[in-house]
């Protein structure tokens, strides 16, 4: 294995928040999110305990895709505020103890960036991928028609209005001349665009990137040999450069991306048996069936007890075997393309477990913005930025404004209330941040107690180690070898067989019920405590 510089001390600690800046704070009262509104809601983040807020895109962009189709790397979109007010975020968020990491879209750019159009116009540009047109006036398979004076096609990499970046192919074949070496012309200017780009935001004093779509880079690459050298590549360079700087992958699979140089990846998010679609669907019933449905269903658990975190368990074991102490596995609560925590009509109730799941979980946990006070997954809704891969992938229900207080707009804007870039949760008893600061018995204080806790003790942290004593209902586990964590994620109660020598101390517990050789849980209970050993 390649040996990197070992992880920032920082990121051991990391606890994730990710802000989709939309939809976070609007200071100037255009109806969508901005830096400012962002800066002015420090105090929140600070006072919840996360310490490393991750952006999605914010550059300059036709915002087909909310962002994710980048037309300018080096400057921000006006709409969030300008290069300077991005610096003067991240300074203070510094000053909040919050480090701030940018999304970097690496495996491709907006049809409107101007390395597209001058490569759409010039057939010796090699910075995307090229087919000629066959003598029939046809394209290969997958490949988008030229929008300019250049003949054939070019190949996205997502929707069609993302062109995959050249960055080669694994494999060559002589009928398919556009499969360029990855040492080529354009691969190694893309390699070297990459750099700049993150040079540039590093030297603004960001801290990292998450990475989208990590794994996409070299075409033709089914195990991802060639893509991984790449970011052994850039690796090396940023240990050099950057040492202080992460990478955390949208790659889903860390015993690949973390070997290859990420610093952390984010578990479980695509499909396969232990499909995360932020976990939804772990706890899959033990014939390992899935919920195949991008329905929002279930929180984390499968509350109706058929289900099992067995599957979950040896996904994660494996993983975190393979990534050994090169780096970590991250764990988000939801992101903005899946459904938050809070997606059915009830899965309130199941949030504490899943919170005090997460937040004692050796995993680096990621926050999405809003899953601290339960904000729901609203259907329904229309998609407003990159839409429709099919009628049940509907992202907007996830992206919906923070909710802030019960002001109007729920504090999130002055705008009127109709021109708001995308609309707030109708329903009338939606949580805020502001309640829940007013109440102690609250999601948000058992939160923000969970962090605190998971702060203060390093044997919960990244760090301890964890000994899983029932992979079922409940999931019983040690942390540190003296931490024991009890979570019932079935709505009914529950009890196991084990024996404590002595009284355990309660640090956070909801209806987990130690008797003896007994351990008892009722639904949705939760328990950690203090085995003093
Ligand atoms: C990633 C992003 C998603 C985006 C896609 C294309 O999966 O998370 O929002 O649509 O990449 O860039
Ligand atoms: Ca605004």
């Amino acid at each position: 294995m390649t040996s990197f510089r070992p992880a920032p001390r920082w990121l051991a600690d990391a606890v994730f928040y990710q802000i989709y800046p939309q939809s976070f704070a609007d200071s100037n009262g255009d109806g969508i999110g901005d830096f400012d509104g962002i800066a002015e809601r420090l105090d929140h983040l600070a006072w919840l305990g996360v310490n490393t807020v991750w952006l999605n895109p914010c550059f300059v962009s036709p915002f087909r895709d909310a962002g994710y189709d980048v037309s300018d790397y080096l400057n921000v979109a006006p709409r969030y505020g300008s290069n300077d007010d991005l610096a003067k975020l991240v300074d203070e968020a510094r000053t909040h103890g919050i480090r701030v990491l940018l999304d970097l879209v690496a495996g491709h750019t907006s049809d409107q960036h101007p390395w597209f159009t001058a490569s759409a116009n010039d057939p010796a540009d090699d910075r995307y991928i090229w087919a000629a047109e066959g003598p029939d006036g046809s394209r290969p398979d997958g490949f988008v028609d030229s929008p300019g004076a250049r003949p054939g096609a070019y190949l996205p990499n997502f929707f069609a209005f993302q062109p995959a970046l050249n960055f080669g192919y694994a494999q060559e074949n002589p009928a398919e001349p556009w499969r360029q070496p990855i040492g080529a012309e354009g691969p190694r200017a893309n390699r070297a665009a990459l750099r700049a780009v993150m040079d540039h935001w590093l030297g603004l004093g960001l801290s990292g990137f998450r990475v989208d779509m990590a794994a996409s880079l070299v075409k033709d690459d089914p195990d991802k040999t060639e893509t991984a050298r790449i970011w052994t590549e850039l690796r090396h360079w940023l240990d050099d450069t950057h040492p202080d700087a992460v990478l955390l992958s949208e790659w889903g699979e860390p015993e690949v991306s973390v070997p290859a140089g990420f610093h952390t990846d984010f578990f479980l998010q695509f499909g396969g048996p232990t499909d995360g679609r932020a976990l939804r669907s772990l706890w899959s019933n033990t014939e390992g069936t899935v919920n195949e449905s991008w329905d929002p269903l279930d929180c984390f658990f499968d509350p109706s007890g058929k289900g099992t975190p067995g599957l979950f368990v040896d996904a994660w074991q494996q993983a975190s075997a393979a990534v050994a102490d090169s780096g970590f596995v991250s764990l988000p609560t939801a992101n903005h393309d899946f459904s938050r925590l809070n997606c059915g009509p009830r899965t309130a109730e199941q949030l504490p477990a899943a919170f005090a799941f997460q937040l004692t979980w050796p995993t680096l946990p990621a926050i999405y913005y809003g899953d601290e006070i339960g904000m729901r997954y609203v259907p329904g809704l229309p998609d407003k930025e990159g839409s429709v891969l099919g009628p049940r992938y509907n992202r907007a229900g996830s992206r919906t404004p923070m909710q802030w207080d019960d002001g109007p707009n729920a504090g999130f804007s002055t705008a009127p209330a109709d021109r708001l870039y995308l609309p707030l949760d109708p329903a009338p008893d939606r949580p805020t941040v502001a309640a829940q600061r007013a109440d102690e018995t609250s999601l948000l204080h058992f939160v923000r107690r969970l962090i605190a806790l998971r702060t203060a003790t390093p044997e919960l942290g990244s760090g301890g180690s964890v000994e899983v004593l029932h992979a079922g209902y409940p999931f019983v586990y040690v942390r540190g070898g003296r931490y024991l964590v009890v979570v019932n994620p079935r709505r009914n109660a529950v009890s196991y067989a084990y024996g404590i020598a002595a009284e355990p101390r309660p640090l956070e517990v909801s209806g987990v019920h130690v008797d003896g050789g007994t351990l008892t849980a009722e639904g949705f209970a939760y328990g950690i405590f203090d085995l003093g050993r």
